[in-house]
């Protein structure tokens, strides 16, 4: 693909054959270049200034809140720009538990990444809350019957991971949903690696919020996405203060602005907001499900591969997203992955941000290899003869 100019880089002397695509992705020309104009042709603040670059500025900010919601199927006054998929979860996490109760219940999943585990986890000790934990099937799939019955009328808010950022594992929203909603609970859902491999369409899911972040889809770093159901986002309280997300301040009193800016206090990353706009215009070029039947036809093609080496543990189910987690019998994950590095191979390794996870793996680290609209056969193929190699070199031979 030649519209990502970082892949004509060398790295040591080789091509780079970029595999990390789940810690962030790499960024098309056209993102690129939308950010660029951005801050050499209209650079100004959104919402305040009354002159006509301010105008454009919020006129292209604006526009991406519309873009990102017709992307998920939501409205845009559905649609708050922040940061991160870890800053929409902290928001959440800080603004939905304002109101629960001494002993009130939250449900997780083991699978989650730090960013949807921690935030919870704090609150809930400030606040007196109990936390439960969804466990997993020996094949990384999520134990329902478990789920079923940890869910009580004292669950208040269930959050959980679309897309397993270690397993793969794709977990049923729209099931989960329907349990949760039966009990008067409010479903979060963290789907950071599922919007840059699946459609996603938030009426058909009927989760009440949801989180993503730019850079793990085509756009730059320094944007996330929180979705919210409008009548929900009404009532929330806000989580940052400061400049417009208000309505009235006095010296005693303020009252908020309406949603979403409600949640936006502050200059917002405008410049990333507009990247964002052209990561979702190149994804929609390429069409979702085309980069969805790509990635999963990679992915079965590298597990087929990686199964044919002895000394390695696959971690997951055979139905999964783009990203494949393992680990080499009696060798360090970092080991391997700095070897393919100097083969010009990016890869992972380590706990990738799900110690609990990893403790129920029972293993302290795994490589990953996650995979890109860009990524290539011929790229698994070279991989595949680079971790032999690898392999070879830590055992000795
Ligand atoms: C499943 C999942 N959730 C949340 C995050 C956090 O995303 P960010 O670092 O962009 O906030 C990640 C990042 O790897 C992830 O994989």
């Amino acid at each position: 693909m030649n519209n990502f100019p970082i892949l004509k880089r060398q790295v040591y002397g080789n091509k780079l054959i970029y595999l990390d695509n789940a810690a962030t992705t790499q960024k098309p020309e056209i993102v690129l270049q939308a950010m660029d104009n951005y801050y050499r042709d209209y650079n100004a603040n959104v919402h305040r200034g009354i002159h006509l670059l301010a105008e454009e500025a919020t006129v292209a900010y604006e526009k991406v809140r519309e873009q990102v919601a017709k992307f998920i199927n939501a409205e845009s006054e559905e649609i708050i720009f922040t940061k991160s998929t870890t800053e929409s979860l902290n928001l959440l996490a800080y603004s939905l538990t304002q109101n629960l109760k001494k002993n009130d219940e939250i449900i997780l999943t083991v699978m989650e990444h730090h960013s949807n585990l921690v935030p919870w986890q704090q609150l809930a000790k400030q606040r007196g809350l109990v936390i439960k934990y969804v466990p997993i099937k020996t094949n990384g799939e999520l134990k329902l019957d478990t789920f079923n019955k940890l869910l009580t009328k004292k669950t208040k808010i269930v959050s959980l991971t679309h897309l397993s950022n270690v397993l793969g594992t794709i977990n049923p929203i729209k099931e989960i949903a329907k349990k949760v909603h039966s009990f008067g609970a409010t479903l979060v859902v963290d789907a950071a690696q599922s919007v840059p491999f699946m459609q996603i369409d938030v009426k058909e899911l009927n989760c009440d919020y949801l989180a993503f972040s730019g850079h793990k889809m085509y756009g730059p770093t320094g944007v996330g996405v929180l979705y919210g159901k409008k009548t929900l986002l009404e009532k929330l309280p806000p989580f940052l203060y400061g400049g417009d997300m208000i309505e009235k301040v006095t010296l005693k009193e303020t009252t908020f602005n309406t949603v979403p800016y409600k949640f936006e206090a502050g200059t917002p990353n405008i410049a990333e907001v507009i990247g964002l706009g052209a990561a979702i215009k190149f994804l929609q070029e390429e069409n979702i499900n085309t980069i969805k039947s790509h990635e999963e036809e990679l992915t079965k093609y590298a597990l087929k591969e990686l199964n044919k080496i002895n000394s390695l543990t696959v971690y997951g189910p055979q139905k999964r997203g783009p990203l494949i987690s393992f680990t080499i019998k009696n060798v360090h994950p970092h080991d391997i992955t700095a070897l393919l590095d100097k083969d010009g191979i990016a890869s992972r390794a380590g706990h990738l941000c799900a110690m609990p996870l990893l403790q129920e793996l029972n293993v302290d680290g795994v490589i990953r290899v996650s995979f890109g609209v860009y990524n290539t056969k011929e790229e698994i193929d070279f991989f595949i003869k680079s971790l032999n190699k690898a392999i070879k070199v830590c055992n000795g031979n």
